[in-house]
């Protein structure tokens, strides 16, 4: 049986729910996102409609809330995405991690919030490997902890997996490090080799909710992420990641979000063409 059009009301409960949830913001005219991502779920389930749905999620989340968040995330990312950023990051902020290393200070700890389907944390965790190696010292390369964190379950599954298809692999990777980095399966996937992929950790987090308890990080990345929330949301994580970086560290944002610009003693640096926010060493 069709599932009816969603009407204001339904619309109107399950994005106050998601909001509530996880701090995904939906606009009063985005009833078409809720209706195309969930439409096939609803009518899988057997559900009457998005009411009957709303209901669910409201007495029954344990099992049905994270697939919706599954759904209605936007996962879209890809390797080495935005070039101002890790043309940063090679050249400014992981020189000054080095050092910091160098001196002989422990370990570095860095931090991908959001990190989806994982392109952007094994973009990174290549990186490292390539500049260790081209200094001589590739033994630094496991000095970094990497962890990568999303709400998306599925998203996480892919993350860990390494494995990807031939549409994902080609999205902002060179050949020479596909070639270097990843090898063909017979079902013409692409997997990542253990090298690189044992260096990240992936973990759920929501957040939405506090994240203090993480503990303080070297170097976080939040791209592309908090466009989805709500501008209070937004803010109230910034502020939170910010207070979470050790002296000298770093919190790169997408491109749209750079705007943020910082509070109190954090500045803001401009390094060709890409923003990030730096706290005083
Ligand atoms: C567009 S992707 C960005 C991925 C990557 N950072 C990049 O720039 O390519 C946004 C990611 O944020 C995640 N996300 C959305 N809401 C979240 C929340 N409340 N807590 C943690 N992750 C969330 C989504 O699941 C999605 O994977």
């Amino acid at each position: 049986m069709a599932i009816p059009p969603i009407t204001p009301l339904e619309f109107q409960q399950i994005s106050v729910l998601l909001r509530d949830q996880c701090g995904l913001y939906l606009q009063e005219d985005q009833a078409y996102l809720v209706e195309t991502r969930l439409r096939d779920f609803v009518q899988n389930l057997g559900l009457a409609g998005y009411g009957e749905l709303y209901l669910r999620l409201r007495y029954e989340p344990e099992r049905l809330l994270p697939m919706v968040i599954n759904l209605m995330t936007t996962n879209e990312t890809f390797w080495f995405r935005d070039e101002s950023c890790w043309n940063a990051v090679e050249k400014a902020i992981l020189p000054m991690l080095l050092q910091k290393l160098e001196r002989g200070s422990g370990r570095v700890k860095i931090w991908i919030a959001g990190c989806s389907t994982g392109q952007e944390a094994y973009s990174l965790a290549m990186l490292i490997d390539e500049i260790c190696l081209k200094r001589g010292k590739p033994e630094l390369a496991r000095a970094f902890d990497i962890q990568a964190m999303d709400i998306s379950l599925a998203a996480l599954d892919v993350a860990r997996s390494g494995r990807y298809n031939d549409f994902d692999i080609r999205r902002g990777l060179s050949e020479t490090r596909r070639g270097r980095y990843f090898e063909r399966q017979a079902d013409n996937r692409w997997l990542l080799q253990p090298n690189i992929r044992l260096r990240v950790r992936f973990d759920a987090i929501n957040l939405a909710r506090d994240f203090s308890w993480l503990g303080k990080f070297d170097l976080i990345f939040c791209r592309n992420v908090t466009i989805y929330f709500t501008p209070p949301v937004r803010e109230r994580i910034l502020t939170q990641m910010a207070a979470m970086l050790e002296p000298g560290g770093a919190l790169l944002l997408g491109a749209t979000e750079s705007v943020w610009g910082g509070r109190g003693n954090f500045r803001t640096v401009e390094f060709e063409g890409c923003i990030f926010i730096s706290k005083p060493g």
